[in-house]
């Protein structure tokens, strides 16, 4: 009998044996007045060993009375009451089938019955429960470490005073720290300021929060980091988990991106400003080519003129009485012309069209050539100082042209040197690599002339314009503007270079870099040839010109000078005439002519007719250095002078080398 409840059922018995979980049932005084198999089951006391027993006597020795004092509640105040076994692990001393010990949790209900009050105490098993549960749990814990433990980033948590309790395998990678050391530790460990983790507690909005800081690892080193921290509570206790990713590399990415961009932008500022000077260049090169061009041209066309007014004006004044008055003018007339043939020379100079004659050219003997006249046209107030190298390169160059360049240069100081000062013409060897920084100079050996004064320099815009043509600041009729640009003229159709460095009030420093020859100067290159004895013998002279001009003024010097002319107006005619058998001793033809150029219709005479001496007349640079074909040259324009030393020095060349001359044929 498991009931001492009078009247009970004896079904209600069978019922209570059968239940799965324990009851209870105890009177006012707390006798045990109900007692099911399940209890003596597990408690392994009896039915009999329990009824109207009270329940504490029957557990005696509990190590709670939290059980008792649940009952009297019940049945004091009609109170429920609920006992778990997690905060109570072991209630009653109740044991499973495999003899282990059974968790349970306790519900207290009071009831009444024929007005009697009693109560119900049940008692559930719960150990499989809380077993399953716990699997669960360590199933559950074992997911969380894997996904903490794999997380690339680091992972720690601090209690809210800082101190860590626990970081993932990352973090022990990221700060070089085993997990042992570091925990216990404040956070200070890898911030480098500690502020900038979250201590003391947060309202529920500031809980999460992103910061972009710095810390250090184990070894030292520094990294930057994006921190994000949230808190978090458990058993009444409030935690903070941070994210610390490592922004080092990016950090410093964006920085070289940064640098990079700057750099950039530097770079296409410098080569905007590189451009513009590149275009400014280039508009200057296109401004003095094209004026290049047409004084050259106009140079050209005034060059033939003058040549026909300077050779009638000799004629004249051979034929004319001998006036004093007529001498004075024919003098003024002939200076004139001379004066425009010298303007045209520096037009052509400037255009790089001039004829030159370059030979190996020894600068210091030409500069002691030069010591007097040099003296002479600067005055006593001025200074000439010298410093040529006894062992400097001869240089290729004209060597007429050249002293005229010095000229040019020597004059301009001393117009910058109203009130006296000094003068320095030195020379040096310069070799440039290719790429030199000399503009308009490729890489090779050079001289450089450089003429230096103590005047008054140039400012900013004169040096920029300076070697212009026509730019003068002397004033009209003072200065043509031709000098300077005679002189870069001369330096870059020699293969050379011009350079002006000037300050107002500091002086000026001219240098000419002339390319250096492969040969000696031979003595005679300086020395001015003496004036030859005019020829004796008398010649017929073919001459071809297309200006009739030219023409008739240049047979009328020739016929003066003794010798007969034939004339043609074309290289064709020329051709024509020569096939008809005229006896000729002599070819003198222009080269710049339409159809036939002197220099083709020389090539089909000595075809032709080999040995007959022909004569070239050239106004400017018009042939091509793989054109020359080493032709006795007359340049334009020409006086009766230059025409009797071309044909006598023809005659002597014939008479004196291999080359025997067909006279009259
Ligand atoms: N040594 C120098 N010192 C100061 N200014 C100079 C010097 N050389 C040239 N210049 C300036 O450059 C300008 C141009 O010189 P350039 O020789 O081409 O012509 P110019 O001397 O004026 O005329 P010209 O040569 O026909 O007498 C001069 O007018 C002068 O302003
Ligand atoms: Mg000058």
């Amino acid at each position: 009998m498991n009931s001492a409840i009078p009247d009970s059922s004896p079904a209600l018995g069978g019922v209570l044996d059968v239940i799965d979980a324990g009851v209870i049932v105890v009177d006012s005084a707390r006798r045990i007045v109900v007692w099911n198999g399940w209890m003596a089951q597990k408690s392994g006391i009896g039915a009999n060993a329990a009824l109207r027993r009270p329940l504490e006597e029957v557990f005696s020795g509990l190590r709670t009375d939290r059980l008792v004092q649940a009952v009297s509640d019940a049945l004091a105040f009609d109170n429920s009451g609920f006992l778990s076994h997690t905060l109570h692990p072991s209630l009653l001393p109740l044991r499973g089938s495999n003899g282990q010990p059974l968790l349970h949790n306790i519900r207290i209900r009071p009831m009444a019955s024929n007005g009697q009050s009693y109560c119900l105490v049940q008692i559930d098993d719960v150990t499989e429960t809380v077993r399953r549960q716990g699997v669960l749990r360590d199933r559950q814990n074992a997911r969380y470490r894997a996904v903490v433990d794999s997380a690339l980033d680091a992972i720690v948590t601090t209690d809210l005073s800082g101190v860590i309790q626990w970081m993932n395998n990352a973090a022990q990678r990221q700060f070089l720290y085993d997990a042992d050391e570091a925990v216990g530790q404040p956070i200070d460990l890898f911030l480098t300021n500690p502020a900038d983790w979250p201590s003391g507690q947060e309202q529920d909005d500031a809980a999460r929060r992103i910061t972009e800081t710095s810390g250090h690892r184990k070894d030292g080193s520094v990294l930057h980091m994006e921190v994000t921290t949230s808190q978090w509570r458990s058993d009444g206790r409030v935690f903070v988990t941070g994210i610390l990713r490592d922004t080092t590399e990016r950090k410093i990415a964006a920085e070289a991106l940064k640098r990079l961009n700057e750099e950039l932008e530097q770079k296409v500022e410098e080569r905007t400003r590189e451009r513009e000077d590149v275009l400014a260049k280039l508009f200057n090169a296109q401004k003095m080519e094209s004026i290049g061009q047409l004084t050259g041209g106009l140079a050209h066309d005034f060059n033939n003129l003058l040549a026909a007014i300077l050779g009638n004006l000799d004629l004249l004044r051979k034929r004319l009485p001998d006036d004093a008055k007529f001498r004075r003018l024919l003098d003024g007339a002939i200076h004139g012309a001379e004066r425009g043939a010298s303007l045209t020379s520096r037009l052509l100079a400037f255009a790089r069209r001039q004829e030159l004659k370059p030979k190996a050219v020894d600068i210091a003997a030409l500069m002691s050539g030069m010591t007097e006249l040099l003296e002479r046209s600067l005055g006593s107030s001025i200074q000439i100082e010298t410093h040529i190298p006894v062992d400097l390169p001869a240089v290729h160059v004209d060597i007429n042209q050249l002293e005229l360049a010095l000229l040019n240069l020597a004059v301009n100081a001393r117009d910058a040197m109203p009130f006296g000062g000094s003068l320095s013409i030195s020379a040096a060897c310069d070799t440039f690599a290719d790429g030199a920084t000399v503009p308009d100079l490729g890489g090779g050996d050079y001289v450089r002339i450089t003429v230096a004064d103590t005047g008054v320099g140039m400012d900013e815009t004169i040096l920029a314009k300076a070697r212009e043509p026509f730019f003068t600041t002397k004033g009209p009729g003072k200065g043509t503007g031709l000098g300077l640009s005679m002189v870069h003229g001369l330096a870059v159709q020699s293969g050379g270079a011009l350079r002006l460095s000037s300050k107002a009030g500091q002086g000026t420093r001219v240098d000419l870099w002339l390319p250096r020859s492969p040969h000696e100067a031979t003595s005679e290159s300086n020395v001015v040839q003496p004036s030859l004895k005019l020829a004796s013998r008398h010649f017929r002279i073919l001459l071809v010109d297309d200006d009739a001009l030219v023409r008739m003024g240049t047979a009328d010097m020739l016929e003066d000078l003794g010798h007969e002319v034939v004339e043609a107006g074309s290289a064709a005619e020329a051709l024509t005439l020569l096939q008809s058998g005229v006896g000729l001793d002599m070819v003198i033809t222009d080269q710049a002519m339409p159809g036939m150029r002197g220099t083709e219709l020389a090539t089909q005479i000595g075809r032709k007719y080999p040995g007959l001496p022909i004569i070239l007349a050239t106004g400017y640079a018009e042939l091509p250095n793989e054109e020359d074909p080493g032709l006795p040259r007359l340049s334009k324009p020409f006086r009766q002078e230059d025409i009797a030393k071309i044909i006598d020095a023809v005659i002597q060349r014939g008479d004196a080398g291999a080359k025997v001359i067909a006279l009259r044929r």
